[in-house]
């Protein structure tokens, strides 16, 4: 079976940088992205890719390259889904807010709606891949309700779930450790599968496209984030250890991540794991093995979270102890909003929590994050309900200059690891903050040396000072 038109619904952090590959990467085949959101997909249509809503190194050439020959974004979604072979389903599963499960479960509403309108509208046989992160058995929901059309066409199933990680999405993508596709072990089922594999391997080698029944592989997304954010949380456990033993995390993950068993990725320690799918995708985990009574399961993983929530707590508690043990009305810098460096996502980052915790302590804040925008500041602070948000507005500052976020601040807190922090005139920051001027950096990317030459005094994550 030879896939010519593709439809992924949901133009978000992932449909959008996997269809723009698959787009280069197969000219033959016309990928349409759709969205529901029309300033979503009027931002992918920018003719200034630099406006494209997701900021990922390498895109916006991909995106040009494709949009226009055979890479389109539009809100036309029936029309879209009508038209292809085979169907993504790319829209966000965030972990729902009401209800049973509320607090763990993944909200599936997206996904049922998607499967709905595709059982509405179609009128030929087609493909639909989970590309969206999903509790494992999600594809029989999925089976069930496009198995009532009542108008004979049939639907295959699988699950492609994306390892893309947010600031390498495109090296992910154009060049992935594997790409997993699960699909249903009937002839039918295994001809879809093949389809898949047949666009993957126009670039990706065939040993690196793995082939599982479809619970192994709505299964194995969750596993994989689960073990990463596992990764992180140990190696943040440590870090508290080596912060009074006088033992250095990073010679610990360095010794440790020696032993080609352990390996030497995802061992850095710092003020705890954000984006959108970490906990998101260990809750679920949590959920699924409470509701099949796994009980010692769900704690075992639940514990992941609970040293990450420990993680961000300790490190504004460290903030608030060294500044003599308030903060009431000081002004705190921070250096970085976003999860990750390299990326203008926000979601769950480290950096809202930490403020939150600093704000209730009534500390002034001014922010500065290199692609992050001053109104998703406020609006991730609004998002938690602490308080109102006339007083997140009159407490917060966000800065497009970072000498000016640091200028008359008590301290600077390092939340996310940008490269450009290491290479500012900390001197000059130096001299425009007050006395004793503290650096708190909670990524371990400062020379500490340096920091503490000029006068400044550092606290490092995992260092004893
Ligand atoms: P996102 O919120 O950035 O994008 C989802 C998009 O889907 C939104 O623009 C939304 O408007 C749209 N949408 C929702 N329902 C729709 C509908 N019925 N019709 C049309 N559009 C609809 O989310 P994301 O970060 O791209 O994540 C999508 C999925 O991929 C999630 O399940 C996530 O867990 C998973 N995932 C994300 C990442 C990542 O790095 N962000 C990586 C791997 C997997
Ligand atoms: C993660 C996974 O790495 C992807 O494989 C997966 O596809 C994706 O989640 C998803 O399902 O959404 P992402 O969240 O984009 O990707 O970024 P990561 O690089 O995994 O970082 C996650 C968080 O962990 C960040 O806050 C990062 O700073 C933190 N981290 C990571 C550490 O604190 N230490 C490390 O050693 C590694």
């Amino acid at each position: 079976m030879k896939i010519k038109k593709i439809c992924c619904i949901g133009a978000g952090y992932v449909g959008g940088p996997t269809m723009a590959v698959i787009a280069k990467k197969c000219p033959e085949i016309q990928v349409t992205v759709v969205d529901l959101n029309k300033e979503r997909i009027a931002a992918w249509n920018d003719t200034d890719v630099n406006n494209i809503p997701v900021y990922e190194p390498g895109l916006g050439d991909i995106v040009a390259e494709a949009r226009g020959r055979n890479l389109f974004f539009s809100t036309q979604v029936d029309e879209a889904i009508q038209e292809a072979d085979m169907v993504f389903i790319s829209v966000n599963t965030p972990t729902k807010t009401y209800g049973e499960g509320k607090g763990q479960a993944a909200d599936l509403k997206w996904i049922e709606l998607c499967a709905r309108q595709i059982a509405r509208v179609s009128t030929t046989d087609k493909i639909i891949v989970e590309k969206s992160t999903l509790p494992v058995r999600t594809a029989s929901t999925l089976k069930d309700i496009l198995s009532h059309t009542g108008n004979n066409i049939n639907f295959q199933i699988l699950s492609n779930p994306e390892f893309l990680a947010e600031g390498t999405a495109v090296e992910d993508l154009l060049s992935p450790d594997r790409v997993l596709i699960g699909g249903d072990p009937s002839p039918k089922g295994q001809a879809a599968v093949e389809a898949l594999v047949e666009i993957y391997s126009t670039w990706v080698p065939t040993e690196r496209i793995l082939t599982t029944n479809l619970w192994s592989s709505e299964l194995s997304k969750l596993t994989a984030n689960a073990f990463l954010a596992q990764r992180v949380s140990s190696i943040n456990a440590i870090s508290e250890i080596c912060e009074v033993t006088e033992a250095d995390v990073n010679e610990v993950s360095r010794a440790i991540g020696s032993d080609s068993r352990v390996g030497p990725k995802f061992l850095k320690a710092s003020v705890g794991f954000g984006g959108s799918c970490f906990q998101k995708d260990i809750l679920n985990l949590v959920y699924i093995a409470r509701t099949y009574g796994l009980n010692e399961v769900a704690n075992y993983w639940e514990q992941v979270i609970i040293m990450n929530d420990h993680q961000k707590r300790r490190f504004a508690k460290k903030v608030i102890s060294s500044l003599y043990n308030t903060v009431s009305g000081k002004k705190i810098a921070f250096l970085g909003w976003a999860f990750k460096k390299d990326t203008n996502d926000t979601r769950e980052s480290a950096a809202i929590y930490v403020a939150d915790h600093l704000l209730n302590e009534n500390a002034e804040l001014s922010v500065f994050d290199p692609k992050v925008t001053a109104q998703q500041v406020y609006t991730d602070l609004d998002y938690l309900g602490t308080r109102e948000s006339t007083k997140n507005a009159s407490l917060v500052t966000v800065t497009k200059d970072p000498y000016e976020t640091c200028k008359g601040s008590h301290a600077v807190a390092v939340l996310t690891e940008w490269d450009e922090f290491n290479s500012y005139d900390w001197q000059k920051i130096y001299d425009n903050m007050l006395k004793p001027a503290y650096v708190f950096d909670g990524r371990d990317i400062l020379e500490t040396e340096k920091l503490k030459a000029i006068g400044f005094r550092v606290y490092t994550i995992g260092k004893t000072q």
